[in-house]
């Protein structure tokens, strides 16, 4: 008997991108989308166009330039809201228009203010709005994990008759337990007389870590889209994990009646690029994609996997995108060699001086640290891509001294929109005197709320790679830099937040405000 198809709705680009600090440039989007559609995911949230100007131009780019996955662009039960969206995937082969309205008692009294009559007309209305852009619409009931089931099965069946073929039931604040979210897609499903006319979705957040789990379960009570992301990133404690949920699947088949169509050999290229551009580092005991997750620590163990890998391993390292050699290049390898290693991990230039740019940046990498894995070169790209940038602070140079006994002093060069400037500080740690020589030159009022260092690679040439998390007024900035000299890396990664801070681009939440 054949199997149906388990929708993989990424959104990465949308809710992940709603995680304090994680805000992509179209470009990046561009990069992230363009590596979950080589992975096939079906169907890609690229934003939410009515956030902000850089928000629409960049969900229009990604509906340009991908073929292969379904474009999506989430807009609220709003007539302003659904133009943009419709505006936004027009360039795409196949584009969908999700549009949401809040159906808890608690989201209609105290922040919609509306009757629950008022929402399923808003309901009905906004999907028939977006009707008229495409005929590929998704509705989802936000909150819907704490919605009564009787209004629910009354706003889905009047969404599914005006033209939604999705429904997707968001669990919006993870406050759902397994069997209790999969009972509420099997009595949906059930109750409602045109349900056999809609795919059935979920939407699951981790406040309570259950996200991959509610997923599941609700897999099982015949949910046929599951909306999830990279790295589990999203709002407060992030979404369901793509990967987590895509191999849970494809290793229980005998639990499943159902598979993705996914590449999964691309996961770890996804989860990489995800952490370099977001700056949000993986833990390294993350299911999946992990450092440690193939890793055989114990005696025990790695006996036991040499003598026979099923011992303790459940799944193959390879299938998640993990090389047993992974050393890819070094200070002889030509451009040729880069190109193909570049292209073999789905990075493509605009241009050849964009090109020549990477494999100078290379070459001098290659002179610090002789082996070269795919993490530095997705890091390299991420690298070039923000010097690229038209940005208007640059690091030109900076040197430290730190030497037992003595305070630590840093003085930087830094160019501010053309011009040099120049600022010496002293500090408790190199890294500290050289964040204050910055704010002497940029005069930056800035809360530092995280400063985190990772190494890209094991080894002590590694490149570090470092996270750095602004806040300013109530809104938060991160930055991310790579170096084989952390505190380096350090100053890239403060200037990059503060040239996040000082492009803001003003969003609009879509969960929060009125409708
Ligand atoms: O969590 C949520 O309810 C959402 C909706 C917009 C689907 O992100
Ligand atoms: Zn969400």
């Amino acid at each position: 008997m054949s199997k149906d198809r388990l929708i993989i709705f990424d959104t990465t680009l949308r809710d992940g991108e709603q995680s304090p600090g994680a805000s992509m440039t179209a470009d990046e989007k561009v990069r992230i989308a363009k590596a979950l559609e080589k992975m096939r995911v079906d169907v890609i949230e690229a934003g939410f166009p009515i956030a902000s100007n850089g928000d629409f131009e960049a969900v229009k780019a990604v509906a340009s330039v991908v073929k292969d996955s379904t474009i999506c662009g989430l807009a609220r039960a709003k007539k302003i809201d659904i133009d943009r969206a419709g505006e936004a995937i027009k360039p795409a082969n196949s584009g969908r228009i999700h549009t949401f309205i809040a159906t808890s008692p608690i989201h209609m009294e105290q922040k919609l203010r509306l009757t629950p009559d008022e929402v399923v007309e808003q309901a009905i209305a906004a999907v028939r709005m977006a009707r008229q852009y495409t005929d590929n619409v998704e509705f989802s009931p936000e909150d819907a994990g704490r919605s009564e089931p009787d209004f629910l099965c009354r706003i889905i069946e009047a969404v599914i008759k005006e033209g939604a073929n999705t429904i997707n039931i968001p669990d919006t604040v993870g406050y759902n337990i397994p069997h209790q979210f999969g009972n509420l897609i099997n009595d949906l499903i059930e109750r409602i007389p045109n349900s056999d006319q809609a795919i059935f979705s979920v939407h699951c957040h981790n406040d309570l870590g259950l996200a991959v789990a509610n997923s599941l379960a609700a897999v099982r009570n015949g949910a046929r889209q599951v909306e999830c992301t990279i790295n589990g990133l999203g709002e407060r404690a992030g979404n369901a994990s793509l990967e987590e949920i895509v191999m849970a699947v494809r290793t229980r088949q005998d639990v499943f009646e159902c598979d993705t169509q996914l590449d999964t050999t691309q996961i770890m290229n996804c989860s990489r690029l995800v952490s370099g551009i977001t700056g949000f580092a993986v833990q390294p005991n993350k299911a999946i994609v992990g450092a440690n997750a193939f890793a055989h620590e114990s005696g025990i163990h790695q006996d036991g996997v040499l003598k026979s890998r099923e011992t303790y391993e459940i799944m193959r390292a390879q299938d998640v995108g993990l090389s047993a050699n992974k050393i890819v290049l070094g200070k002889h390898s030509g451009r040729n060699a880069f190109k193909t290693r570049m292209a073999e991990l789905d990075i493509e230039f605009g241009s050849e001086e964009e090109l020549n740019e990477v494999f100078a940046n290379f070459k001098t990498l290659a002179d610090k640290k002789h082996e070269i894995f795919d993490e530095d070169l997705q890091a390299l790209v991420t690298e070039t891509s923000t010097e690229q940038m038209n940005e208007s602070l640059k690091l030109v140079s900076l040197s430290v001294c730190s030497e037992t006994g003595e305070t630590p002093n840093a003085s930087i060069t830094l160019n501010v929109e053309g011009e040099e400037k120049r600022a010496a500080a002293t500090g408790s740690g190199p890294v500290d005197a050289s964040f204050k020589a910055i704010e002497k030159i940029t005069d930056a009022d800035v809360e530092l709320q995280l400063y985190s260092v990772n190494s890209i690679t094991s080894g002590t040439d590694s490149q570090g790679e470092v996270t750095v998390r602004l806040q300013q007024n109530g809104s938060i900035f991160n930055g991310h830099g790579a170096d084989t000299d952390i505190v380096i890396a350090s100053a890239k990664a403060y200037v990059n937040a503060l040239n996040k801070l000082m492009a803001n681009d003003k969003r609009t939440h879509p969960q929060l405000g009125d409708v």
